[in-house]
């Protein structure tokens, strides 16, 4: 899984701190990222001690974490309710999110949105005061340009997102591309967040507006923790 940004114990001491909220009989939304893969690993070590929880994952990646850490899994559409969703972020601004680095943001958004309690997990270096961020944007591959030329009509500079390994785009879990999204301050973020939905094409987009409950941010002793 890719790492980004802050230490590694300030991730694992923002994962951990967010595992300690799951108890006996919970269904759990288990995020995509290098934080959140601390929070899954220690919920695999409380199910080896005996937990009963369920997990949903929200990417191919954090499937095949929660598989190795041994934790249940059941699928979004087999569950009535999510109890508590763990995921993280690429930026934190005033509650508000960009999220995607790993391309997984449409099933993310999903399964934390479904949540009854949506806990994001960081490093100081994701938190900021207002977004400003590139935005990536799932689009149906036969979308690419007229997304892109909407994008740049709304203000914003769009960048197909490549491979690092590979000479071509990449493609995420649902076969669709990721455009990067460049709008400089993000001074209003429900009203982009509104223009991008509306765009035919558009998958689902990173901005993650107002749908966090608790933020907790991983320091190299201890978390802060904002509601
Ligand atoms: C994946 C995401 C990740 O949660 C986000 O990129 C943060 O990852 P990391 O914890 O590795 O910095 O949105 O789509």
């Amino acid at each position: 899984m890719k790492t980004t940004g802050g230490s590694d114990a300030a991730k694992r001491n923002a994962g951990e701190s967010a595992a300690d909220l799951v108890t006996d009989g919970m269904v759990v939304g288990l995020g995509t990222g290098s934080t959140a893969a601390y929070a899954i690993r220690a919920i695999g070590r409380a199910v080896d001690a005996g937990l009963d929880v369920h997990g949903v994952p929200t990417s191919f990646a954090s499937r095949e974490l929660a598989r190795e850490a041994e934790i249940p899994l059941v699928a979004l559409d087999d569950v009535e309710t999510i109890d508590l969703a763990i995921d993280g972020a690429d930026q934190v601004a005033d509650g508000h999110l960009i999220k995607g680095g790993g391309a997984a943001h449409a099933r993310e958004k999903i399964v934390d949105t479904a949540a009854d309690r949506f806990v994001v997990v960081a490093d100081p270096s994701k938190e900021a005061e207002t977004l400003d961020r590139s935005v990536p944007v799932e689009v149906l591959p036969a979308a690419r340009q007229t997304v892109a030329s909407a994008v740049r009509s709304a203000g914003g500079d769009p960048t197909l997102r490549t491979a690092e390994r590979k000479d071509g785009p990449v493609v995420t879990d649902n076969g669709n591309l990721v455009v990067d999204c460049e709008f400089g301050l993000i001074d209003t973020p429900a009203a982009l967040a509104r223009t991008l939905s509306e765009t035919p094409g558009v998958v689902e987009h990173g901005l993650f507006v107002g749908v966090a409950d608790e933020v907790h941010v991983g320091r190299d002793e201890g978390v802060t923790v904002h509601e």
